[in-house]
């Protein structure tokens, strides 16, 4: 997991309504400089769009995020995603993850969780909810006992606070709706989203 996300400090986090929206979408975010896409397993277009994405925007790293159970794991695999992201981690999920050949990247937002994950041998977190959870202090002090970890924050990171984030040495990338925002999806709007995209990484190098 760190490998894939080393490089790639920002990763779109994508919810799809409708498949016809995937390629065109994944197009406007490489275009703009972002290649790791998350696309949430929290629709029925999902799965579809996905496979879109593999088959017609080949510079795309297309990974599935709420991620929640085995079964989601299974798909994730039979479909050819790179990676998978899950929001929370159960002894179940975590079990399941290590019987797969995808690079899972486990959310925790607490030192336990993050301990049990650790005991997994996890190396790489998603943080989540960052902003809720305590946002970049909390991760700043996780540094301390946990210097060989690295985090993924998202939920309620935008341009406002991306640096506070991008600027602590355990923060190896964000994650986060802005860029791909569900309204712009909706409109259509690829050229917004492309320079949303461009102006992440911009901020970001
Ligand atoms: C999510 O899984 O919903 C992500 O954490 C995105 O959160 P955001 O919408 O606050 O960026």
């Amino acid at each position: 997991m760190r490998n894939l996300l080393a490089g790639n400090p920002v990763i779109p986090v994508i919810t799809l309504d409708r498949v016809d929206d995937a390629v065109p979408l994944a197009e406007a975010l490489v275009a703009g400089g972002l290649k790791v896409l998350e696309v949430t397993l929290r629709t029925e277009a999902a799965i579809e769009g996905i496979k879109q994405i593999i088959k017609h925007v080949p510079d795309a790293i297309v990974g599935t995020g709420t991620v929640c159970n085995e079964q989601q794991i299974k798909l994730s695999e039979d479909i050819g995603c790179q990676f998978m992201i899950s929001p929370g981690a159960t002894d179940t999920l975590l079990q399941a993850a290590q019987k797969s050949s995808v690079p899972f990247l486990p959310g925790i937002s607490s030192v336990s969780e993050l301990m049990r994950g650790l005991e997994y041998g996890h190396r790489d977190f998603k943080f989540f909810p960052a902003e809720a959870a305590g946002g970049a202090p909390i991760l700043k002090a996780m540094a301390g006992p946990f210097g060989d970890v690295k985090f993924c924050p998202t939920g309620g990171i935008g341009l406002h606070n991306v640096m506070a984030y991008l600027a602590l040495p355990n923060v190896i990338c964000v994650g986060g709706s802005w860029i791909a925002q569900p309204k712009l999806i909706q409109a259509k709007k690829w050229t917004e989203i492309e320079q949303l995209a461009a102006e992440a990484v911009a901020l970001a190098s």
